[in-house]
């Protein structure tokens, strides 16, 4: 978002209103330790310097900076910032619509104007306490209010807000409340509205939830009352700076070294691999780690709703859909996405997730000669995720008959990797699955690796089993073989334990009634 049109959206109240608003956002849940300690919710005083940002910049001046003789007492420096932000909205007004000025650019002028407002007021400050000041409100006025601090804090990956004073956060993998609140309904929509006309888009009574973007790439859903009923709520799934890489899901548990061994082979060999995972189960993530083993010199087009996949290869194109604008036009689908992207002469297509029509284009895809292109489906094992392709592909509206989109299926897909959040809240792989063909009307499915459950749980209740082979060796590493892709003996070698829940799909598959698909439930 440009800062003009952020500021725009802030001035909506009488001037000075969203600093005041924004200092009432209480004090931080983890003490920011240079912060000057905790301040009463609701009260003015300390508030704006809770939510101010940390000062990342190196040439932020310390804030133990001297004090000028008669430097102000506290609270008369926090009234002054009140005014200050006040007159700040009044002097700035007639540049916020500038749209020849640039970001920076505004930035700077507002900076300096606050300067000059800060000058007039006459109050002694020292350097230092001048420049925190200018930066304090300028972050309080210009940022996202109390969200900013849980924006900046590196341990929150979710910020989830149930309304204006109640605010969970997903810190190191837990579910925690937040101290952290809004000074009202009317100040909480005003910094959604901010998020949401940054790209571009609106949210009123007619259009109440939007999916937007923060500039630092952080996936935000927003709905309002009356869809909303306790209250306009935010989800924000940050977007990470430095990425899960395999040596962190190896340490977390949710792969073992020999599966990520046998991915990475999957990967090079071109094979197509689908994650399958409930919601929060890890599956971008995933991609994101199956991505990076795809070779230096492919070129790689990803396709997705909200850009979230970080690859580190040179050659990448990203694509990102696009939804109707105010008047329902100009939409632009992940399916024409990937219909355009067989254009673009990829060697590799990663497609954020399917849920939709464009399920078929990725199949017919992955079957003309795109193999090795990854995706992600959202369902509870390998098997539904079969199901779940079916359905998406029936979306696409052409009438195919259900064999026919089992054989596309079946042909397309080599692997399915699926995630689980088990009782412990981990992430885990619990089955690597075999897409190996049809028999009769059904898509056979063999496991390679299943979690193993038997191996019971520790004293604080976490899952001491992992993945484990199954003893059956996928048919498609004979691919390996042929283009010299070698793998460790390791990665196949049975576990001590043979209590393994193994499980042969197909065996039991043929077994049934081949119309009948079987459904299991994602281990809880
Ligand atoms: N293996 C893992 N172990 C621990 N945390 C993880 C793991 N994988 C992902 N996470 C964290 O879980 C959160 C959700 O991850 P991710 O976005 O990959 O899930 P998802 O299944 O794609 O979610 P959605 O269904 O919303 O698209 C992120 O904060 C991410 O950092
Ligand atoms: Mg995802």
């Amino acid at each position: 978002m440009n800062l003009a049109e952020r500021l725009a959206v802030a001035r909506g109240g009488p001037a000075g209103e969203v600093v005041r608003a924004i200092a009432a956002g209480g004090p931080p849940d983890d003490a920011d330790p240079s912060s000057p300690g905790p301040t009463p919710p609701g009260s003015v005083a300390g508030g704006a310097a809770a939510t101010r940002k940390p000062p990342p910049k190196p040439a932020a001046p310390a804030r133990s900076g001297a004090p000028v003789p008669g430097s102000p007492p506290p609270d008369a420096l926090l009234k002054l910032k009140d005014r200050a932000g006040k007159a700040l909205f009044d002097r700035i007004g007639t540049r916020l619509n500038d749209s020849a000025m640039s970001e920076s650019k505004l930035l700077a002028y507002a900076r300096e104007e606050l300067s000059q407002v800060i000058e007039g007021e006459k109050v002694p400050l020292s350097v230092e306490e001048r420049a925190r000041l200018v930066r304090e409100i300028g972050d309080d006025v210009l940022g996202y209010g109390p969200l900013q601090r849980l924006l900046d804090d590196a341990n929150v990956t979710e910020i989830m807000v149930n309304g204006a004073d109640t605010i969970f956060v997903e810190r190191d993998g837990k579910l925690v409340r937040s101290t952290a609140r809004f000074a009202s309904e009317v100040h909480l929509r005003r910094v959604i509205e901010r998020i949401v006309s940054g790209v571009g888009r609106r949210i009123d009574e007619s259009s109440p939830l939007v999916d937007a973007r923060l500039p630092d790439g952080s996936r935000v859903n927003a709905i309002i009352p009356p869809l909303a009923v306790s209250g306009s709520t935010l989800t924000i799934r940050k977007f990470a700076k430095d990425p899960l890489q395999v040596s962190d899901l190896i340490g977390f548990g949710t792969l073992t070294a020999e599966m990520a061994e046998l991915l990475e082979a999957c990967v090079t060999a071109r094979l197509n691999i689908i994650v399958s995972g409930g919601t929060g189960t890890g599956k971008t993530t995933l991609l994101n780690v199956l991505s990076s083993f795809i070779p230096k010199g492919e070129r790689i087009i990803t396709i997705e709703d909200a850009v979230e996949l970080q690859l580190q290869q040179e050659h990448v194109v990203r694509l990102e859909s696009r939804p109707p604008n105010i008047e329902g036009k100009g939409q632009i689908t992940i399916r024409d996405l990937v219909r355009n992207s067989l254009r673009m002469r990829p060697d590799r297509i990663v497609i954020g997730e399917c849920r939709g029509g464009e399920s078929l284009d990725m199949l017919q895809a992955m079957n003309t000669g795109h193999d090795g292109s990854l995706s992600t489906v959202h369902s509870n094992s390998p098997r539904d995720a079969v199901s779940r392709l079916e359905t998406l592909v029936l979306m696409a509206g052409m009438d195919l008959p259900l064999r026919a989109i089992r054989e596309q299926i079946s042909s397309a897909v080599d692997v399915i990797v699926q995630l689980s959040r088990l009782r412990d809240g981990s992430r885990r792989v619990t089955y690597v699955t075999e897409v190996q063909g049809m028999e009769g009307e059904v898509v056979t499915l063999q496991d390679a690796f299943v979690f193993d459950y038997s191996a019971g749980v520790d004293a604080h209740g976490r899952f001491l089993g992992k993945p484990v082979p199954t003893g059956v060796r996928p048919r498609f590493t004979d691919r390996f073989r042929d283009l010299g892709i070698e793998l460790s003996p390791s990665v196949f070698a049975l576990p001590d334990r043979r209590e393994t829940p193994f499980r042969d799909h197909a065996a039991e598959l043929s077994a049934r009634s081949p119309n009948a698909p079987e459904r299991r439930k994602a281990p809880r």
